[in-house]
């Protein structure tokens, strides 16, 4: 076994032949997550929403450590939407705090593991205090190569493109030639413009849709639907994933190359 995996993969257990199976020189290089149903995992208990977005920590710090010591080099992470503040106060309050926290508690487990915390969306709707703090941890991972943590926050993929659009009229009114513009210039101006599109797509609790997630980068990505709840997402249902993911043909439009004579 991988000797990241060591010690983190217990002998025996069912995630190790799970591991067994996958092809590490055919990783993605990015998966994406949407990471939903923790109001529907914390109603099941009959506990407040809150609880369940608590425990949905727990599903993002196993995620995190399990991508990385696979070897995965991108993890997007949709944390919260543009469309998630029609919820109430409370629970957007709860949200920004436990996401606060988690940077606070998070930040010397990112820089002793080499991982590089990044953010997609509108950071200037954000409270300043989780401004701050996610500044902070950015600034102090932007040397690590690791692992690239991409968060989405106040993220909306429609939002994006508009913004990309005005960035484009101001290149444009500073002399870019709109002649040039292709797929791949026009990219540049997206949130994720570092960053290669997502080979994977997760999406957790069982809804067949996207919600506004990465609409342009995902033209080509494999998604991946459990109808786990994210409060309940472990490292065995990522190796699913991948696994599946490996199963799959990735044609791009073309055929598959035995059907070229
Ligand atoms: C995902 O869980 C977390 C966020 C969208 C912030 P939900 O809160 O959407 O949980 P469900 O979908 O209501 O179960
Ligand atoms: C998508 O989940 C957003 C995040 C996971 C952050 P939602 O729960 O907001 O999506 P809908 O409302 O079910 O489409
Ligand atoms: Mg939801």
């Amino acid at each position: 076994m991988k000797k990241e995996l060591e010690g983190f993969i217990e002998p025996g257990s069912e995630e190790e032949k799970l591991i067994k199976k996958i092809d590490f020189s055919r990783l993605p290089r990015h998966i994406a997550i949407i990471m939903d149903g923790n109001g529907r995992w914390a109603k099941e208990r009959n506990l407040p929403r809150i609880r369940g977005h608590e425990e949905g920590i727990k599903s993002v710090k196993e995620t995190v450590e399990t991508c990385a010591r696979l070897g995965i080099k991108y993890l997007t992470l949709y944390a919260f939407s543009k469309e998630n503040w029609k919820r109430p106060k409370t629970e957007v309050n709860a949200l920004w705090k436990l996401l606060e926290n988690y940077l606070r508690n998070e930040d010397k487990i990112l820089v002793e593991n080499n991982l590089s915390l990044k953010m997609i969306g509108q950071l200037e709707g954000l409270p300043n205090s989780v401004q701050r703090e996610l500044k902070r941890v950015i600034d102090l991972t932007k040397n690590n190569n690791g692992m690239y943590i991409i968060l989405a926050l106040n993220y909306g993929g429609r939002t994006e493109i508009v913004d990309a659009v005005r960035k484009l009229f101001d290149e444009a009114k500073k002399g870019f030639d709109i002649n040039n513009l292709d797929e791949s210039s026009f990219s540049k101006f997206l949130y994720t413009s570092e960053f290669p599109d997502p080979d994977l797509v997760i999406r957790t609790s069982g809804e067949m849709r996207i919600s506004n997630f990465l609409l342009w980068q995902i033209a080509y990505s494999e998604i991946w639907i459990t109808p786990v709840l994210w409060p309940d997402f472990r490292k065995r249902d990522l190796l699913e994933a991948i696994l599946d993911y490996q199963k799959r043909e990735r044609r791009f439009g073309g055929l598959s190359p035995s059907d070229y004579s």
